[in-house]
């Protein structure tokens, strides 16, 4: 039988498509266009609605050795999603089913349940899912397959930090699930946290149980100017040392701000200053949350800062956090590649001072802004029409730059298909060799995400 009719028979006729112009939003992620790599032409959509039909898929699949492209909101930006070569793209957004485990403060969730939805109905239970890895159409499975991090994971972690169970389907078509409703657990190796950031390369995600935490009761968004980048950068590791634990530190400058600002359509207010620091407080009493804001301001002074914008209506604050979440998207087409290199916390200001001397080597402007307090700075090479060569000697110098100070290559957006030869370059041999070992133990005919992370 023909491979469309078989899927068929699993998914049914309506969840299966093969016209290109319905796959035209399932091919492509958010990957800047420069380094995008480039979707095959021949492939196959299926919706499935459940782990049972997943499980029947993945089957025929690797029968007859057909790559298979899990798919989630498609906001990653390494190419991960980007289904290149011939075969199955496997979208699981019809998997959103989600409940809340009050007493244990915990979700179960499916795989294509989006981050908005996490969001609200953790709200709609007086619980919160603290963090906040950008664009709110992502959705679980990939979430915790690319093991994201976005901005709020200073004090709770990221998303590893708040994954206690998966339920994952092996290329094999059998059903595994790992961990569960426990704060816990040792029970051998862990192959739930070797799945999170695997980036669809072992197993198809199809539910996970996700920590969630009681809501504040205050919280507050400060806005705190400076002149530059260095004094900036260098007072956030002195918030952290100075026993305050926010729930974001993002730096961010004014002009990509208003930029930002500008394209939604909005005006960006604060006026004073280059860059700043946006830091979210979140705390069990307003007395604790202004206790701790005054403390950050304090700081901060110490560092050359001017007086900060308190913000605390949640509509100023969201506003504040929709701008700072969108700069990425309001610089893309000017762009040839965002970085995300992390360095220990406390060398935040030594990678911003070697990025200031390799823009000023090259004669270039690099925009920087992203997850300050977690040592992740996003790296904005742009687009200045030259060649390849320049860009990736550029690219290279900040990777080493990194590299050196302790740090890694990705922080963030994981290896995706764009990053594999980096990978290479700087990740020890024997390491590579593991890597690769176990890739070949889940999924021996190399069908799930072939050409992401491990070639
Ligand atoms: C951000 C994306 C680029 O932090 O990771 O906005
Ligand atoms: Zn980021």
């Amino acid at each position: 039988m023909e491979l469309t009719s078989l899927l068929k028979r699993i998914v049914g006729d309506r969840f299966v498509l093969t016209d290109r112009e319905k796959l035209e939003n399932y091919i492509l992620d958010e990957t800047p266009i420069h380094i995008r790599p480039r979707p095959a032409s021949n492939l196959i959509l299926v919706k499935p609605s459940n782990t049972q039909e997943v499980s029947e898929i993945l089957k025929i699949a690797n029968q007859y050795r057909i790559p298979v492209y899990p798919r989630g909101g498609g906001s990653g930006l390494a190419g991960g999603a980007i289904p290149t070569r011939n075969g199955i793209i496997l979208s699981l957004e019809r998997m959103n089913r989600i409940e809340i485990d009050r007493e244990n403060l915990m979700a179960v969730a499916e795989a294509g349940v989006t981050l908005e939805k996490l969001i609200k109905t953790a709200e709609e239970a007086e619980l919160f899912f603290p963090l906040h890895p950008g664009d709110e159409s992502a959705q679980i499975g990939g979430l915790i397959s690319t093991n994201a991090g976005g901005t709020r994971a200073v004090k709770f972690g990221i998303m590893r930090n708040y994954v206690k169970g998966l339920e994952i389907v092996l290329p094999t078509g059998e059903v595994l699930r790992l961990g569960g409703r426990l704060q816990k657990n040792n029970a051998g190796y862990d192959l739930m946290h070797l799945i999170i950031g695997s980036e669809g390369t072992l197993a198809i995600i199809t539910k996970a149980i996700i920590k969630l935490y009681p809501k504040f009761e205050a919280t507050a968004t400060l806005v705190i100017p400076f002149e530059n980048r260095q004094d900036a950068i260098n007072s956030v590791p002195k918030i952290l040392q100075g026993g305050v634990m926010p729930l974001a530190i993002e730096y961010v400058e004014r002009e990509l701000m208003e930029k930002t600002a500008k394209h939604l359509g909005e005006v960006w207010q604060v006026k004073e200053g280059r860059c700043y620091l946006l830091v979210i407080v979140a705390e069990q009493s307003r007395e604790e949350m202004l206790n701790q804001s005054l403390k950050i301001a304090e700081i901060c002074k110490n560092y050359g800062a001017m007086e900060p914008l308190f913000a605390e209506p949640k509509e100023d604050q969201d506003r504040i956090l929709r701008i700072r979440s969108n700069i990425y998207l309001t610089l893309k087409s000017e762009m040839i590649d965002t970085l995300d290199v992390t360095v220990p916390p406390a060398s935040i200001g030594k990678l911003i001072e070697e990025v200031d001397r390799i823009a000023e080597k090259y004669d270039t402007r690099l925009p920087a802004y992203g997850h300050a307090g977690d040592g992740n700075l996003h790296i904005h090479i742009m687009d200045e029409g030259r060649d390849e060569e320049y860009y990736e000697k550029l690219r290279s110098e900040i990777y080493d730059a990194a590299v050196k100070l302790g740090g890694t290559i990705t922080g963030e957006h994981g290896i995706g298909k764009v990053r594999v030869r980096s990978l290479m370059k700087y990740m020890d041999e024997k390491q590579l060799e593991i890597m690769r070992k176990i890739k070949e133990i889940f999924d021996p005919n190399n069908i799930l995400n072939p050409e992401a992370v491990i070639p």
